[in-house]
């Protein structure tokens, strides 16, 4: 029995202790999305940037929230107008979003100013087609959508794939409480609680796209945002500082 609950408590120990390697990457930014290599986030001043060469390199217009992924970059102003980076120069798409993903395979999804979720369906000259549910955080990946609502409380919504951005159009209440969440072009799910703490979904796969319970991975600093792309996860701290940490 004692030996049981010393083993148990090491375990835990080792489990909690894997040590997240971070670099202070230079500059300030509230908001960060990576995906397939790329980086986009915007400052406090709501100014526009991406990664090259180690250096950020200011993109022309002004964004509050933007996202990359395979339904390209796309970003919302401070007039919760939406645009999409195409030839080179922001698109204006007719619809009102406070934040968008493109995560999902061929559509973005987000929520607008009354936490109404929404996702375009149908590819060019598309509509954005009405989720039910409210949530004030979205963000799909390859086959799930998650989103955390006023509350914090989480839910997943199965069934998402490049034809039916809606997926089951059934969200699923997870346990926990997170205050943003993001899914990774893998899959892979993290989020931030209020206390600034970052947590991962352990287990997730296609077969089990809810996956099993939140594993907290100990950050440097309090942190209020994350994103995760090709075994890197970014972390914006309280204060918008930025750093790139591997595990
Ligand atoms: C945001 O970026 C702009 C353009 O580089 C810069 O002038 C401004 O100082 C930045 N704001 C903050 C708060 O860092």
């Amino acid at each position: 029995m004692e030996r049981t609950a010393v083993l148990f408590v090491l375990l835990s120990f080792c489990i909690t202790s894997l040590a997240l390697e971070c670099r202070v990457v230079p500059g300030r930014l509230k908001q960060i999305d990576v995906s397939n290599g790329q980086v986009f986030g915007v400052n406090s001043s709501n100014h526009i940037y991406t990664l090259y060469s180690n250096s950020w390199i200011q993109v022309p217009g002004s964004l509050k929230h933007v996202s990359v992924g395979p339904a390209g970059v796309w970003g919302v102003d401070f007039n919760n107008y939406v645009y999409k980076l195409g030839r080179g120069d922001w698109v204006f798409v007719p619809g009102l979003l406070k934040q968008v993903d493109a995560g999902g395979m061929v559509s973005p999804a987000g929520v607008n100013m009354n936490d109404d979720i929404y996702c375009l369906t149908g590819g060019q000259g598309s509509s954005w087609k009405h989720i039910p549910g409210k949530l004030k955080y979205h963000s799909c990946g390859p086959y799930s959508c998650w989103g955390v609502n006023a509350a914090d409380n989480i839910y997943i919504m199965k069934g998402v794939t490049p034809t039916a951005c809606g997926g089951s159009l059934n969200w699923q209440q997870i346990s926990g409480a997170l205050s943003m969440i993001e899914v990774s072009t893998d899959g892979k799910v993290y989020g931030v609680n209020s206390n600034g703490h970052v947590y991962r979904r352990e287990g997730v796969s296609p077969s089990n796209a809810a996956g099993t319970v939140w594993r907290q991975v100990p950050s440097p600093q309090k942190v209020k945002h994350v994103s995760y792309d090709l075994g890197h996860l970014w972390l914006i701290g309280r204060d918008d500082s930025i750093m790139d940490c591997t595990e």
